[in-house]
């Protein structure tokens, strides 16, 4: 970590809390906090929830602490934990001995406080970070704009994945970024796709049958995009593939996955968890986040389910799927969320800290609670899907 040059920590002499207040005049008051509740590993939302700010405010500051050094960011699976390295245990540790007054303190006037970084509310940036915008609104990934691309953190997938977004912009298919390669920090360098990326709660166009159909057709451009791109004998992919490998699904279809100009859905975004497999498995998923198919109880929509079974109709219409796979949507979009519980219980049990959270914060029931749902109302959903079509 780096301390501005000078006198050392601007340490007043007043009352029990000094050192407190030295260390929040170093790192500015949200910083300061943010070091001290990772005496825990969090997530972005946690250290929200915890400090009373927004999101992206935590993203800023974790952003500024990772660079000087007193925390790091790791990736387990589909989140991300904020966690407290050594330095910053001993700058947590060092002010709890010096507010119980068992060493003395250099004392300096308030007035050489140079906060590290700038200002409460702007994020703190080393030299090599000036310019980077951090992109809020994944929620797993620190993702940045750089002009005109966007920089991500790499997996064992990504060299398969850019040769997925290679093909696409070969066979003139424009709803993905282009990938151009890797910087000198290691990350994904891709194309900035201008628009805006849907969020929670959605806004109305989101939810509307236009989008639902746009969407919805845009997915069938991109899977049919997809249909002649035959990956290296050394692809790696997030998820296994699963057969009948028809296409290469995107594996989160999802609002907060896609890009739209105005109200118009341009493209999707994040294809970390790409992996060849059958139409449907990717469409059941894409379903369930924009029709959606979530329980009543469950997130921040809510639509009887005769409104559900209507706009399953109208998905299925829109991607032009044939009988069968009508007749199977309903119960692959439950299994899609019970595999999805099975690969949070995988990671939780391998190691991931992550998952294992999520798990306790309820993540897992949420997804069962919305699977059960999709169970109980089957005969509606699949009535509606199957209404005036030939037998399967
Ligand atoms: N190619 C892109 N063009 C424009 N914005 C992007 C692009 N990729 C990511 N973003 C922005 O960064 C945010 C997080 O990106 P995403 O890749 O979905 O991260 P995560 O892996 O955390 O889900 C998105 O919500 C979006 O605002
Ligand atoms: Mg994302």
């Amino acid at each position: 970590m780096t301390f501005p040059a000078g006198p050392g920590l601007p340490l007043t002499p007043t009352g029990s809390q000094i050192a407190d207040e030295a260390l929040a005049g170093v790192l500015g008051r949200t910083r300061f906090n943010i070091e001290l509740r990772l005496a825990k590993e969090h997530t972005t939302s946690e250290l929200a929830r915890l400090l009373g700010v927004s999101n992206a405010t935590v993203s800023a500051h974790t952003t500024g602490l990772r660079s000087a050094g007193p925390i790091t960011t790791v990736r387990a699976g589909r989140a991300v934990l904020h966690q407290r390295l050594a330095v910053g245990a001993l700058l947590v540790q060092s002010r709890e001995v010096l507010n119980k007054g068992a060493v003395s303190v250099v004392r300096c006037p308030p007035t050489t406080a140079v906060p590290l970084g700038g200002p409460e509310g702007v994020p703190m940036t080393t030299p090599e970070h000036l310019g980077e915008e951090v992109l809020t609104g994944g929620g797993v990934n620190h993702v940045v704009r750089i002009g005109s691309t966007v920089r991500r953190p790499v997996g064992p997938w990504t060299r398969t994945v850019h040769a997925l977004l290679d093909h696409l912009r070969l066979v003139g298919f424009t709803g993905a970024p282009r990938a151009h390669g890797f910087d000198t920090e290691g990350r994904e360098v891709l194309e900035f796709l201008p628009g805006h990326v849907a969020d929670h709660p959605l806004a109305d166009h989101v939810r509307s049958d236009a989008t639902l159909c746009a969407v919805t057709q845009l997915l069938r451009e991109y899977h049919d995009a997809t249909v002649g791109f035959v990956p290296g004998a050394d692809a790696d992919w997030y998820f296994p593939g699963r057969e009948p490998a028809e296409v290469i699904c995107h594996g989160d279809v999802a609002p907060y996955n896609c890009v739209f100009r105005g109200s118009r859905p341009s493209a999707f975004i994040d294809f970390d968890t790409a992996h060849p497999g059958p139409r449907i498995w990717d469409l059941a998923y894409a379903a369930y986040r924009f029709v959606p198919l979530t329980d009543p109880d469950n997130g921040d929509v809510t639509l009887p389910v005769e409104e559900q079974a209507r706009r399953l109709r109208l998905l299925a219409d829109a991607y032009g799927l044939g009988v069968d796979d009508r007749a199977a949507l309903t119960t692959t979009a439950r299994d899609r969320l019970e595999h999805l519980v099975r690969h949070m219980h995988a990671q939780a049990g391998a190691g991931s800290t992550a998952f294992a959270g999520h798990i306790a914060a309820g993540h897992d029931s949420l997804y069962r609670t919305d699977a059960a749902h999709i169970t109980r109302h089957a005969t509606t959903l699949s009535t509606a899907l199957m209404r005036d079509c030939p037998a399967p």
